[in-house]
């Protein structure tokens, strides 16, 4: 293994930086030459790779957004697309892959595992909905926002005794609006894994304002339905003031949290030691944390299992 590239593709997520700047340096310190590969696999496809110095990645593992910039690649989803791919790898030179992304971006690892090139992947999404980790490069810090922003709207929810429904990320998974939802005291959180009861959900409103209650947050997963549509259920059910906050992109934004930045250095570095060890076609995570890899092929078969123990626990804390 002498030159190794890497990328960042599909949703960007806060924390990106710091695990480019893990591989980079990672690589550099083991003698190895780096490449970045620009805009994910579009730019793989079109050849938009460059060599990446010590001086490249300086200044930005405090950065949200990601230096290579990222992209979501139909093509790449194609055999020509992936074959492509290929080519372009071996005409750089280029050994060894980290593919830093979701699951849209592991698949595209996978696919290129298939063919015979080694790659790496990295779980960087802020929908914490990757199988074999338990946590993401990027959910840590899409959380604070997240918190950040119920906590705001408790204060205009609580003047104005108004029930808020915010709309949180996540695609299919309820990872980022149960641990939001948790940690902001909201008394209602919906989320793909679980069905929810709207005459329970009544039920927890009615019982709020009989003890005088007046205001109430009530988190939904996007991948259940959009905040908008669910205020029209409840208000069908009962004659209450509703708004909707849609959170939206600033989740995705934003310097990266501590815990995250040590994420993404960690599971970086990683990632170019698996690299020399001559592991290609594996992931990386982190259980209990202790750094761990397993098989990118597989774990793709694999869906990803959020704690119901912690759904549990929001419903005994919002009675
Ligand atoms: O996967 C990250 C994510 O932000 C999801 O939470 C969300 O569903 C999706 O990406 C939005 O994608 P886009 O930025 O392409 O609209």
């Amino acid at each position: 293994m002498k030159r190794i590239g890497v990328l960042t593709s599909g949703g960007d997520a806060p924390g990106m930086n710091a695990a480019i700047r893990a591989v980079v340096r990672k690589g550099i310190f083991h003698n190895l030459e780096v490449f970045g590969i620009y805009q994910g696999y579009t730019g793989l496809i079109n050849g938009h790779i460059e060599k990446l110095e010590l001086g490249s990645v300086g200044d930005i593992v405090h950065r949200g957004g990601t230096i290579l910039r990222s992209a979501r690649c139909p093509e790449f989803k194609t055999p020509e697309g992936q074959q492509k791919g290929v080519e372009q790898l071996r005409k750089h030179g280029i050994d060894g892959l980290v593919v830093i992304g979701g699951d849209g971006s592991y698949r595209g690892a996978k696919a290129l595992t298939e063919l015979g090139f080694p790659c790496i992947g990295v779980p960087g999404t802020i929908d914490n909905d990757i199988p074999g980790t338990e946590f993401t490069i990027g959910f840590d810090t899409a959380l604070n926002t997240v918190i950040d922003a119920i906590d705001k709207i408790r204060d205009t929810a609580s003047s104005h005794e108004r029930t808020f429904i915010i709309e949180v990320m996540g695609r299919d998974a309820g990872d980022l609006a149960l641990w939001a939802g948790l940690a902001g005291g909201a008394e209602t959180i919906v989320i793909p894994e679980e069905p929810f009861n709207m005459d329970e959900i009544i039920e927890r409103l009615k019982n709020g304002q009989k003890r005088d209650k007046k205001h109430s947050i009530i988190v939904v997963a996007e991948g259940v339905m959009s905040g908008t549509e669910f205020a029209k259920l409840i208000q069908k059910e009962c004659d209450i003031e509703v708004r909707v906050s849609v959170l939206g992109h600033i989740q995705r934004g934003g310097s990266p949290t501590a815990t995250d930045r040590v994420l993404a250095s960690r599971l970086g570095a990683r990632a170019v030691e698996l690299l020399i060890e001559g592991k290609g076609g594996r992931a990386v995570g982190i259980e209990k944390n202790q750094l761990v890899d397993y098989d990118i092929i597989e774990a793709l078969g694999r869906k990803h299992q959020l704690d119901l123990n912690m759904y549990k626990l929001s419903k005994e804390l919002s009675i």
